[in-house]
C-alpha cells in the first residue's frame, strides 16, 4: 500500500546493486510513494548492467560514480540537479565494501592499505557525498539523508571483521555532519542498523548462514527483511520525520535490545 509520503520529492539512491539490495527495494518503495529518483552505482557495478532493470521501474537516470572520488561526485550531484531541476529532498547512502573480508584477511591480521580503502568506501564515503552536497548547497531545505550501518559498531560479532571499524566511522561522521547540517539547512543526517539481510555485502561476511538464523532466534519480531527496511527509509525521508537527525536507528525486530530469548535458551539447554 502507498501514501504518497514522497510526493513532489527528489532523491538520490547509492548502492542498487541487484534485486536483492537493500537501495533497489528501497528505489522502488520511493518511487510508489511518488517520490522522483536518481540512480547510482560505482561504474565496475554499472557494467553488471542489472540496475538498468530498476532504472526502467522507477523511471530514473542511471549516473556512475564511485564515492571514493570527488570530481565522479561532484558530477552526480551537478546531473542530478540538472536532471531534477533543482535542489535534493533525500539521499540514501546504501555502500559497503570490505577488502580485507573478501580477500580472506581475519580481524589480527589485516592488511592497513586495504583497510584505508574499506573506510574510504564503507565509511568516509558519507562525508564526501555530504561534503559535495555541501559545498554545492546541493540539498533543500530539511532534506534527510539515511545511511545503512550494523550493530557491530557498537558491538562484537567476530566475523564482521573491518566492517565493524568502518560502521563506527560511519556513524560518528553520521553525528558530526549533522550537526553541521542541521545548523545551516535543517537537513537531517541519520543511520539505519538493519538485520542482517540476504545481499551480496550481506553474505560476503563469514559465517553468514549461522549469523543470520541466529539473529532471527534472538528478535522478537524476527528479522528485519529489506523490504521492510525500504520502507522505514522511505519514513525517515518524508516530512513525518523532520526533527529526527543525528540517529543511529535500530531497524531488527528488536535484536538489539534483548538479552536472550526462549529459543536461544532452549537450544543451549543441556537436558
Ligand atoms: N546485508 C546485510 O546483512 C546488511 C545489514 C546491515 C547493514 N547493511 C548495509 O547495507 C548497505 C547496502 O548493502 P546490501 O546488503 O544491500 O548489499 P549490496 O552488495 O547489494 O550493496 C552494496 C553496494 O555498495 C556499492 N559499492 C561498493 N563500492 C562502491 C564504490 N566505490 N562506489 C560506489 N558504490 C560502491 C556496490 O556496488 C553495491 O551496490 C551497506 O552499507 C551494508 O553494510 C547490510
Amino acid at each position: 500500500m502507498a501514501y504518497n509520503l514522497l510526493k513532489g520529492k527528489k532523491g538520490i539512491i547509492f548502492g542498487a546493486l541487484d534485486e536483492n539490495s537493500i537501495a533497489w527495494k528501497t528505489a522502488l518503495r520511493c518511487h510508489e510513494e511518488g517520490a522522483q529518483l536518481v540512480l547510482t552505482n560505482a561504474p565496475v557495478a554499472l557494467r553488471m548492467g542489472e540496475i538498468n532493470k530498476l532504472a526502467e521501474a522507477v523511471k530514473a537516470p542511471v549516473i556512475g560514480a564511485d564515492v571514493t572520488n570527488m570530481d565522479d561526485l561532484k558530477k552526480l550531484f551537478e546531473e542530478s540537479m540538472k536532471h531534477f531541476g533543482g535542489g535534493i529532498d533525500f539521499v540514501l547512502h546504501s555502500i559497503g565494501m570490505s577488502l580485507n573480508v573478501r580477500k580472506g584477511k581475519s580481524y589480527t591480521e589485516i592488511d592497513y592499505e586495504w583497510n584505508k580503502k574499506t573506510l574510504d568506501i564503507s565509511a568516509m564515503s558519507l562525508h564526501r557525498v555530504l561534503r559535495t552536497a555541501w559545498d554545492m548547497d546541493a540539498l533543500n531545505e530539511g532534506a534527510s539523508v539515511v545511511a545503512l550501518t550494523y550493530i557491530a559498531a557498537q558491538r562484537v560479532f567476530p566475523d564482521y571483521n573491518e566492517m565493524a571499524d568502518a560502521k563506527a566511522l560511519l556513524e560518528s561522521v553520521t553525528r558530526s555532519f549533522g550537526y553541521y547540517y542541521g545548523v545551516k539547512k535543517k537537513v537531517r543526517v541519520n543511520t539505519v542498523s538493519q538485520s542482517p539481510t540476504r545481499t551480496t555485502a550481506g553474505s560476503g561476511v563469514k559465517g553468514f548462514d549461522g549469523f543470520i538464523n541466529y539473529a532471527e532466534k534472538m528478535s522478537p519480531l524476527g528479522n528485519a527483511s529489506a523490504d521492510e527496511c525500504a520502507g522505514y527509509c522511505v519514513t525517515l525521508f518524508s516530512d513525518l520525520t523532520k526533527m529526527v537527525t543525528m540517529q543511529n536507528l535500530f531497524h531488527d525486530g528488536g535484536f538489539s535490545f534483548t538479552g536472550v530469548t526462549e529459543p536461544v535458551i532452549n537450544s543451549m539447554a543441556t537436558k
